[in-house]
């Protein structure tokens, strides 16, 4: 079964990290921006996405002879969706409302590898196809390790299931490759920051100790994110070195992780 198979106006696909999940949602893309439509594209890998900095998910509106245009974000605040799923799931819903807006016809979610049931992988992609319902769900899959996902799936009238073998040429990227991949998106964001100093008024959402390196996203009126910052100061008078305009900034989110803003690494 290839892309030409599905026609759906709402895809969620899955699977495995280093699957061809993105290469398959990009040729889905092309397709159907060929035939005239414009597509909402997804990219809800929080680790390893294409349309923005890790740590977000990104919608992209495709239109016919255009090049994707990024049109808003949403902040997950960390580079693995393990025990960030609910704004995972929020997020997928919230970007795929505002493709419509935007006036696309199709939306495709492309998702990160977290698909094993020990790991919550199965709530997570389960979720989010409940949270877009009806939807094709497409899953690659080398020998049936998506069936905890696919299986109740394909038994229910409100999804259509596509499972499809990867292509022999994928490559598989080792630890130390994704790291350095996620640190240079990390890096092209933040390059060209400067400290910029949050009003005491601005709402600050999230837990926990706050220390200089936290990364945080800066949110517009929507609750979407404008763009990501690093934590400079904070206590009474706060500062977060960030790309951002500050007049776009209506409220913070604390991320779970620190990101050198010089290097892009985490830690
Ligand atoms: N059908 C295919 N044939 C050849 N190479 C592929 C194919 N699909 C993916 N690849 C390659 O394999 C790697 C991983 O693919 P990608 O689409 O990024 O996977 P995922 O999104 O599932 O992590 C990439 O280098 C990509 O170019
Ligand atoms: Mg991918």
């Amino acid at each position: 079964m290839t892309e030409r198979a599905v026609d759906a106006s709402t895809v969620l696909v899955v699977g495995r990290t280093d699957r061809g999940k993105t290469t398959w949602v990009r040729t889905l893309i092309e397709r159907w921006t060929s035939r005239g439509e414009t597509v909402g594209w997804v990219d809800a890998d929080v680790g390893q996405g294409v349309l923005g900095p890790p740590a977000v998910q990104s919608l992209a509106v495709c239109r016919p002879g255009r090049d994707p245009q990024v049109v808003a974000r949403w902040f997950v605040g960390n580079t693995s969706p393990r025990a960030h799923m609910l704004p995972c799931v929020v997020g997928v819903l919230r970007l795929t409302a505002r493709a419509r807006e935007e006036g696309c016809s199709r939306v495709v979610v492309d998702t990160t590898g977290l698909v094993a049931p020990s790991e919550g992988g199965v709530a997570l992609k389960t979720w989010k196809a409940e949270a877009l319902a009806p939807c094709t769900v497409v899953g690659l899959e080398v020998d049936g390790e998506l069936e905890p996902i696919l299986g109740p799936m394909e038994a229910d009238p409100r999804f259509e299931v596509v499972r499809i073998p990867p292509g022999r040429g994928v490559r598989r990227r080792s630890f130390e490759e994704r790291a350095a991949a996620r640190a240079q998106r990390f890096r092209e964001h933040l390059a060209g920051g400067r400290e910029i100093a949050l009003p005491q008024e601005t709402p600050v959402y999230g837990t926990g100790t706050v220390g200089r390196g936290r990364l945080v996203g800066l949110l517009d009126g929507g609750g979407f994110c404008v763009g990501l910052g690093v934590v400079a100061r904070w206590g009474e008078r706060r500062a977060v070195h960030s790309p951002v305009d500050l007049h776009r900034v209506c409220a913070v989110r604390l991320g779970a992780l620190k990101v050198d803003p010089e290097s892009g690494r985490e830690g």
